[in-house]
């Protein structure tokens, strides 16, 4: 189908983490809807790589290389994708690391300062210099990826719960401020997200930290994670973008300031 018969054609939606597992796929699904992409990552390779697995779809689909962490590369590289693409209607703020995993006694000071820098200063950054572009067009629909750790704290994980935690203050606070510009914010909480990298690693890395809560065995520390969810299965990576264009779309118009969870409690 040509682009300008889809639900988003015409917008520009600006994706960050857009190399990695969940930035990807939800890249995928927003060009099959229509919209023009705009990729943000640390990582030029993976998103050279990202721009050619996505060129089947007719929309315009532009990479830039940034690091979330520095507020001045952001604000440089939102002027660009306005500059290049005309516009920035759709955010989903959504770069991210998951940390060291340790007990809270033991958690390296230098690892949480830089999930804190990662998730929560780099989440801002790119918060508040799109939605001053936002502002100026008095329109504007923002996702930010919270986490299942946000909503109740994994052991072994100081750092990535805390900097989760703000993430949904930090969309209940911007729905308040952004409203009043008909900019709506929102944020997304994944539990166990699979097969991928995160999964992979947290399921690694929780049974090396050693707990009472999860085996020493990954193989079973994978099982224990599963059962604790509701639908007794990791949630697969396709199934979060489909979550993330409801809160973008207009089916969602009169929900802000409202953090979704992607399966029940952990
Ligand atoms: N996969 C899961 O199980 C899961 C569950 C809940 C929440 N999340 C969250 O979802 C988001 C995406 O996770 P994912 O599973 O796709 O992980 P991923 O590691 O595959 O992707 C994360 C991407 O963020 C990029 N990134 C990291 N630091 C950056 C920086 N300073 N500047 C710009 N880009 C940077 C990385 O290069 C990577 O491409 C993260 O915020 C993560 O915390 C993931």
């Amino acid at each position: 189908m040509s682009a300008e018969h889809l639900p988003f054609s015409g917008k520009v939606a600006l994706i960050t983490g857009a190399a990695g597992n969940i930035g990807l796929a939800t890249a995928e699904h927003l060009a099959a809807m229509g919209a023009d992409l705009a990729l943000l990552d640390l990582d030029h390779e993976k998103l050279e790589q990202a721009r050619t697995g996505l060129g089947g779809h007719d929309v315009r689909i532009n990479i830039y290389t940034c690091d979330v962490m520095d507020g001045g590369q952001v604000s440089q590289t939102v002027d660009t994708v306005v500059r290049e693409l005309g516009q920035i209607d759709f955010l989903f703020n959504n770069a991210g690391y998951q940390g060291a995993f340790a007990p809270v006694q033991d958690y390296p000071d230098d690892d949480f300062a830089r999930v804190m820098n990662i998730n929560v200063c780099g989440a801002f950054h790119v918060l508040r210099y799109v939605a001053q572009h936002m502002i100026t067009r008095k329109f504007g629909r923002i996702v930010n990826t919270a986490s299942m750790a946000g909503v109740q704290g994994p052991p072994n994980m100081a750092g990535y719960a805390a900097s989760k935690f703000a993430i949904v203050g930090l969309t209940e606070v911007a729905a308040k401020d952004l409203a009043p510009h008909n900019i709506r914010v929102n944020a997304i909480s994944p539990a166990f997200m699979g097969p991928g990298f995160m999964w992979d690693r947290q399921v690694e890395l929780q049974a090396r930290a050693g707990s009472q809560y999860y085996s020493t065995d990954p193989k079973e520390v994978a099982q224990q994670m599963i059962s604790s969810v509701p639908m007794r299965r990791y949630g697969n990576i396709d199934e979060i973008p489909g979550v993330v264009a409801f809160l973008l779309g207009e089916d969602s118009s009169y929900m802000t300031g409202v953090n979704l969870p992607i399966s029940g409690g952990i």
